[in-house]
């Protein structure tokens, strides 16, 4: 294939390592300045240019886009994902993981362990936020720091609230976070490549830091994960919209904590800890890819139009429990169903012969119009204690 490295650091550890993986494996290579394309909207069809020139046909990229230039780097993988070239991460996907609150929001609908986090912006709902997550001792996060940098530890609520106060007062927007005592200086970083782990690491802080980042002095050590933060971590990615990622999460009493989903996530260290071609993993993956471009299905089917994509879920009390899908209805009534999701389990394209059971949920293609009576009412909100047997404040 021909594979161009979206990267403003050729000489890095992690953009040599993955292009001379590609070059180990013989696909055409190239390390392209993100900085250094054109976005071009000017003829029929979607185009690029770089360093002023038309840009040659490529079968894929692998963006790897700092922090410092996510609008224009994301707007160019969104460019190229126009083109049907194939990238293991969209524009999308990306911009999703560069803010952690926005990363949190998305997260938290599916059932993923994280710890308790709250945005407020007056000064007012500081303190009560701080009581929801738990009280002091607090963690006070800036929402698009990295390497630690912006990650504080406030001992008391009223350290905690003059951090808070500062920081608005220079218009920064800050995340307030339960402080995971059990997980202090140490948490897991795995990296996600398709839907699997393909390496593993244990950061452990220095001295008595509690943040364990690598440029905070932290050390590193190689960990086999047990399933649970496995499955965590290729959740997180998959949500997210990231096929090749890295994903933080602190060890917490009752499992994997999710901290944050890295897109563009170092190779040194964990190849390093670990001794594994991590930058081949990633090179066979998008060269076993390339042939299926990343299609936003909303938008593509939406052209459609009185047609659209649900999620329908068979009530307990329905006629639909113990049917198969030939015998539901819904081919009659135009509405097909492309994925059945019963608890964890999905079953892609079912038959149909399938029967359906009392709360499976069906992702169908239809129309809207027969679709609507069978969506399923908005859940009741969830009484706050929920969350506390899952991830319960230690005793202090
Ligand atoms: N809620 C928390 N409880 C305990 N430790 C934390 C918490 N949040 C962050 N840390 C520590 O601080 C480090 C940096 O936090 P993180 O959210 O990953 O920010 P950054 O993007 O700057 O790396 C983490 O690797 C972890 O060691
Ligand atoms: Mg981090």
């Amino acid at each position: 294939m021909k594979l161009a490295i979206l990267s403003r650091a050729p000489g890095s550890y992690s953009t040599k390592r993955l292009r001379a993986a590609a070059l180990d494996r013989g696909h055409n290579v190239k390390v392209l300045d993100t900085l250094r394309f054109g976005i071009d909207l000017s003829s029929d069809l979607p185009d690029l240019q770089y360093r002023g020139r038309q840009l040659s046909d490529y079968d894929a990229i692998l963006p790897r886009i700092g922090n410092s230039i996510t609008y224009f780097g994301t707007a160019v993988v969104r460019q190229f994902e126009q083109m049907d070239v194939y990238t293991p991460n969209t524009a999308n996907g990306i911009g999703n993981s560069r803010d952690k609150l926005r990363c949190f929001q998305i997260l938290s609908r599916h059932n993923i362990g994280m710890p308790a986090t709250t945005f407020v912006r007056d000064r007012a709902d500081v303190i009560p936020a701080i009581e929801r997550v738990g009280g002091a001792p607090v963690v006070i996060k800036l929402l698009e720091g990295t390497q630690g940098i912006g990650v504080i530890l406030a001992p008391s609520l009223k350290v905690a609230e003059a951090i808070i106060e500062t920081l608005q007062s220079t218009r920064q927007n800050v995340l307030i976070q339960r402080f995971v005592k059990e997980s202090k200086g140490r948490d897991i970083r795995a990296l996600v490549v398709g839907d699997r782990v393909v390496a593993a690491m244990r950061r452990t802080a220095k001295g008595d830091e509690f943040r364990s980042n690598v440029h905070r002095g932290g050390s590193v050590e190689a960990v086999r994960l047990d399933e649970a933060y496995e499955r965590t971590a290729v959740r997180a990615a998959q949500i997210m919209g990231l096929k090749v990622a890295g994903v933080d999460m602190l060890e917490g009493n009752h499992g994997p904590l999710v901290m944050e989903v890295n897109s563009s996530p170092g190779l040194e260290g964990i190849e390093t800890a670990t001794k594994l071609d991590v930058a081949g993993a990633i090179v066979d993956y998008i060269d076993n890819q390339v042939a299926f471009p990343q299609i936003d299905v909303r938008e593509r089917l939406s052209v459609s139009t009185g047609y659209g994509v649900a999620e329908l879920v068979v009530h307990s009390d329905a006629k639909l429990v113990g049917t198969t899908i030939g015998e539901s209805g819904l081919l009659e009534r135009d509405i097909l169903v492309l994925t059945l999701h019963r608890g964890i389990k999905v079953m892609p394209n079912p038959k149909v012969s399938q029967v359906l059971e009392a709360e499976d949920r069906m992702l169908c293609f239809g129309k809207l119009e027969e679709m609507r009576s069978m969506i399923p009412a908005r859940p009741k909100r969830r009484p706050r204690v929920r969350k506390l047997p899952k991830h319960p404040v230690p005793e202090s």
